[in-house]
């Protein structure tokens, strides 16, 4: 495959040229796919979703779209995929729930690049099981973005369902391969896809499961989800959804002592994170305004269970990484 972005390709900015974008793609993909069967692992990030909208447009059902719920999502984001793919798209979705499976696989395990590991590894066997279910697929669709291919992109390659054992081999579908980030949000919004899709920020592969540190279990994977959850609803409500560049909660394995209504406590902190930068290779600490930071604080430590203290942190990269594994 032609892996050079064409020298005369416009970028696409506006909605104008990402119409003609899909218009152009859509006429190639049926070319390609004609009507055999295509295979898509949807994790609800913007590439793939923007990937299984084009593939939609341009094919309808003969996309099938698995999303493998690994349980390290962030809250609402199952939910999500199901309601725009399935109930507004109309999509041939195969929702997958594993998480039993997952956090089986992940109990006592703490050193973070086995869990890493464990998760893309348990990722391939997922879907290679859910690929054998289904009869006549001939295409892997993959949501490839260029900054994928040149290596130099923020987001350490999380698109490709390579791992697939040779008799599962398909032919690739790569639609947004030329593409960078922002076009593939502007191409993303002209396919009608909800703002809160297309917009958001990066979140790992391994998703929550790098910030829930440590062995995982379940109830600090909950207190994760949920003071994100808040974290992510206060920010857009005070205006800094899309100006800091990437904002989460991790939750440490150990316990501190505290005090609630008279009664001592002894639970585990939350720690704020909140980055900008340019490629991830270096990060500054976002500034975050200080009444908004107790406000959080107030709603985390009273909404969310097994916490009492949370802490903001300032370190920027180097020396701190992004994320705390
Ligand atoms: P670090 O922590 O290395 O993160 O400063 C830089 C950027 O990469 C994201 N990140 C990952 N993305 N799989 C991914 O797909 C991973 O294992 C992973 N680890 C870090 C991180 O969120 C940040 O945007």
């Amino acid at each position: 495959m032609n892996n050079k972005r064409p020298e005369n390709m416009e970028r696409i900015t506006t909605q104008a040229l990402a119409n003609a974008f899909i218009d152009e793609q859509v006429k190639e993909l049926r070319a390609q796919i004609g009507n055999k069967k295509v295979l898509l692992a949807l994790s609800g990030g913007v590439d793939s979703s923007v990937v299984a909208a084009l593939l939609i447009k341009a094919v309808g059902k003969q996309l099938v779209s698995v999303h493998v719920n690994h349980g390290l999502l962030r809250k609402g984001e199952p939910e999500q995929v199901v309601e725009v793919f399935r109930n507004q798209l109309n999509a041939n979705l195969v929702y997958v729930d594993a998480v039993d499976r997952f956090l089986t696989k992940l109990e006592g395990v703490a050193e973070p690049e086995k869990k890493r590991k464990i998760i893309g590894a348990e990722f391939i066997r997922v879907f290679e099981e859910e690929a054998r279910k289904l009869e006549g697929i001939e295409f892997l669709a993959q949501g490839t973005i260029y900054p994928d291919i040149l290596e130099s992109g923020p987001v350490k390659a999380h698109h490709n369902v390579g791992g697939l054992p040779d008799d599962l081999q398909f032919e690739l579908v790569e639609p947004l391969r030329f593409l960078f980030k922002d076009e593939v949000r502007v191409v993303g919004k002209a396919l009608g896809l909800p703002d809160g899709m297309v917009y958001r920020q990066p979140f790992p592969g391994p998703g929550l499961g790098v910030r829930c540190l440590g062995a995982i279990t379940r109830d600090r994977l909950e207190a994760v989800r949920e003071s994100d959850a808040i974290l992510r609803e206060e920010f857009a409500k005070n205006g800094l959804e899309g100006q800091v560049w990437q904002y989460f909660t991790a939750v440490p394995d150990f316990k501190s002592v505290g005090v609630n209504n008279d009664v001592r406590t002894y639970a585990f902190p939350v720690i704020i994170r909140a980055v900008n930068t340019v490629d991830a290779m270096t990060a500054t600490v976002a500034p975050i305004p200080f009444e908004l930071l107790q406000h959080i604080t107030d709603r985390i430590t009273k909404e969310v269970a097994n916490v009492n203290r949370v802490l903001f942190d300032l370190t920027p990269k180097p020396t701190g990484t992004i994320e705390w594994e």
